[in-house]
């Protein structure tokens, strides 16, 4: 596996790839779900290449930019390990000279759920994957259903801005207790962690619930509320149920797929996980 740590060592290393060229971009701490969307890539492309890059961008002035966990020579090892070809890992001055001053902001979609909770989120991720889109020139890429909001915000600036990389969403991966994986779960103690099960939980519940037949909208995310409400650690952020194309929150009977999605706080650590219901 060959390590980028600059744009001129990226260019050299991708044009002798053969392609297809998948591309896996993350912000590293990597788990088996991140493994999962290198083995997609696998699957269809010729040649992987994965970036680890914790993008400031992203993160509001509050959040955890700085105790985001950075275990590089553990993740270089997966990622050799998993097969990707080449890893770009720039620093932050790579990705953000001084005196840039371009952003990319999407808006609709971006505004609702994560994006009305974490003001700026969306406009760092859209900014970060067109910069690594340019770079890599990927033909796909692919992303968790894990960030499923991310996920739409993704395909819709590429269709917005034509941008010529094909977008491939892979299912979220998740420990035997039904936790789904991320990078933060590492934050989260003993007692918060039983808790957090609840997520995983009550999102299963009310899929069967709606496999049972029930459609209201507003009883299948009491559902989900119930249990995270019981859990004394747990301080939600928002349950919503919306429409899984248009993210519109939903009320009365669901008519088409919805996306249950729901974030929570537990202490200073901040879980999000969903389900896409009558796909
Ligand atoms: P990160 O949180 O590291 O996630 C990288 C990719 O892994 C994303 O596509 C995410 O959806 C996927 N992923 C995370 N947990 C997963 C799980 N349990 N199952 C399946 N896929 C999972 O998302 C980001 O980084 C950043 O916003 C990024 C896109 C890299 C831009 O900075």
């Amino acid at each position: 596996m060959d390590v980028a740590r600059t744009v001129e060592e990226l260019g050299d290393a991708r044009r002798v790839l053969p392609g297809p060229v998948g591309f896996v971009p993350t912000m590293g701490a990597l788990h088996r779900g991140h493994v999962s969307l290198v083995e997609a890539a696998r699957a269809d492309c010729a040649s992987v290449i994965a970036s680890i890059f914790v993008n400031p961008t992203q993160f509001g002035p509050t959040e955890d930019l700085a105790r985001y966990p950075r275990p590089e020579l553990q993740d270089l090892a997966m990622l050799e390990a998993a097969g990707v070809s080449l890893a770009f890992l720039p620093a932050v001055d790579v990705m953000y000279p001084e005196g840039n001053a371009t952003r990319v902001r999407v808006g609709g979609i971006a505004e609702r759920l994560e994006g009305a909770s974490r003001p700026g989120h969306f406009d760092g991720v859209a900014t970060i994957v067109t910069k690594l889109f340019n770079l890599v020139q990927p033909d796909r890429a692919y992303f968790g259903r894990k960030d499923a909001q991310q996920l739409a915000v993704i395909r819709q600036m590429v269709r917005d801005l034509d941008q010529p990389v094909d977008i491939v969403g892979c299912p979220t991966v998740r420990d035997e207790d039904g936790l789904a994986l991320s990078s933060r779960n590492v934050y989260l103690s003993a007692a918060e962690r039983a808790q957090a099960l609840s997520l995983s939980r009550g999102l299963r519940r009310a899929a069967a619930v709606y496999a049972d037949g029930v459609r209201d909208a507003t009883s299948l995310r009491q559902f989900v509320e119930d249990e995270v409400r019981a859990q004394p650690l747990a301080n939600i952020d928002y349950v919503s149920i919306a429409d899984a194309t248009t993210l519109e929150e939903l009320a009365g009977p669901i008519t088409g797929p919805a996306l249950l999605s729901l974030a929570v706080r537990f202490g200073t650590t901040r879980l999000i996980d969903n389900v896409t219901l009558g796909e």
